[in-house]
């Protein structure tokens, strides 16, 4: 196949590159964790340039988009009829496709400083491991409808366990526990590829939903979702014996209809999330059962790693340990594993091409 060479200045003198690394020149190739409560975005050659919450606000009637990310999500549950603001992600994957996909195209002209570059990005996308083929195919063309030009898809526990700096390029046992905002995702790791993998669609979300009914059943006060994130994040614990704290939330008295207040613990918050808590950790026992014996004796030393938001809730890291006997340490920036891991992918493709899918 004849390839097509293209002459460019460098320095004092001219040189022939060929056109596909031009193309790749002007492309700004991008990484991007689409992710159910953060979408955070990696351009090639730059590092990470976005990171916000992926909640998009539209006009009711148009669609137009008014804002996306924080400002967005400042918004939520306080919109009049004409302006909608919604997560479009649910539970891992896009829920509604036209405004993932306006808010994928509002944040990938936000990383480009809003110029229109010369040629269409590549782009590589996390996607949750338990993904359909229907669903993996929206975020595909949700990203192309956005402007992307060829879009490849790696499953996000691989995406976050490189991220996190694994080495799983060696034949030994990794595993990894990413606890996002829709899902909850382990997989053990060895030679670049999945051994074992179990996703719930059980995380971060599921915790907010359960303070909203542990105080909406207990107090007969309904609080919002937002708060109920704020509780989880400020007092929020899964061991007793960590700092209790105190935390006052307003909502509104189920009886009366009149705003109320009243002041949380803890130890409530730890009540709230015993359920969601048991269930995360029933996937990590089912991902032990399941890994073959040779990469298990590796996790004995090597441990586990958690990654996503949902690993900083308090004491977890220690509640698995304690769980598993095994040790357990949080991966540096839990939320950005996905994306820095997709990232080196970008970086290093020829080294990492098969973990990609297409
Ligand atoms: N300090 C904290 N303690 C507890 N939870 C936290 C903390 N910080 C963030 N979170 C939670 O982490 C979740 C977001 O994590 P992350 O950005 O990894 O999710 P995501 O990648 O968007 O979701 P998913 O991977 O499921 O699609 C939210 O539910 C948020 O409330
Ligand atoms: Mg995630």
């Amino acid at each position: 196949m004849k390839r097509t060479k293209i002459m460019i200045k460098k320095g004092n003198f001219f040189k022939f590159i060929p056109a596909k690394q031009l193309f790749s020149f002007f492309s700004n190739d991008m990484a991007i964790d689409l992710g159910t409560a953060n979408t955070v975005v990696y351009v090639k050659n730059k590092g990470i340039i976005l990171d916000e919450p992926s909640v998009v606000a539209v006009k009711a009637n148009t669609n137009q988009v008014l804002a996306a990310g924080k400002a967005a999500k400042e918004m939520l549950g306080k919109t009049p009829e004409s302006i909608v603001a919604c997560r479009p992600l649910r539970d891992g994957v896009i829920a509604n496709f036209e405004l993932a996909e306006s808010m994928l195209r509002y944040f990938i002209r936000a990383a480009n400083n809003n110029r229109k570059t010369l040629v269409s990005p590549r782009m590589i996308i996390g996607v949750p491991s338990g993904i359909t083929q229907v669903e993996r195919r929206a975020v595909e063309d949700s990203a192309r409808q956005a402007g992307a030009s060829e879009v490849y898809t790696i499953i996000e526990p691989l995406a976050a366990a490189i991220g996190a700096g694994l080495p799983v390029q060696d034949p030994c046992g990794n595993m990894i526990v990413d606890i996002g905002g829709g899902t909850t995702e382990v997989a053990v790791i060895t030679l670049k590829d999945v051994v074992f993998c179990k996703s719930v669609r059980v995380a971060g979300d599921e915790m907010d939903r359960a303070i909203v009914q542990y105080v909406k059943r207990k107090y007969n006060l309904l609080i919002g979702e937002r708060t109920a994130e704020l509780v989880k994040i400020n007092i929020g614990t899964v061991m007793l014996d960590s700092k209790m704290e105190t935390m006052e939330v307003k909502g509104r008295d189920l009886v009366t209809g009149i705003p109320k207040t009243v002041t949380l613990t803890s130890a409530e918050v730890n009540e709230a999330l015993l359920e969601t808590i048991s269930t995360i950790l029933e996937v990590i026992r089912v991902a032990l059962e399941n890994t073959p014996p040779e990469l298990s004796s590796d996790l004995v030393d090597k441990g586990i790693v958690t990654a996503g938001g949902g690993s900083l809730l308090r004491g977890l890291d220690k509640l698995i340990s304690k769980e598993t006997g095994l040790p357990v340490r949080i991966a540096k920036d839990p939320l950005l594993c996905v994306v820095k891991g997709a990232g080196k992918v970008l970086e290093e493709l020829d080294f990492f091409k098969e973990v990609l899918m297409r």
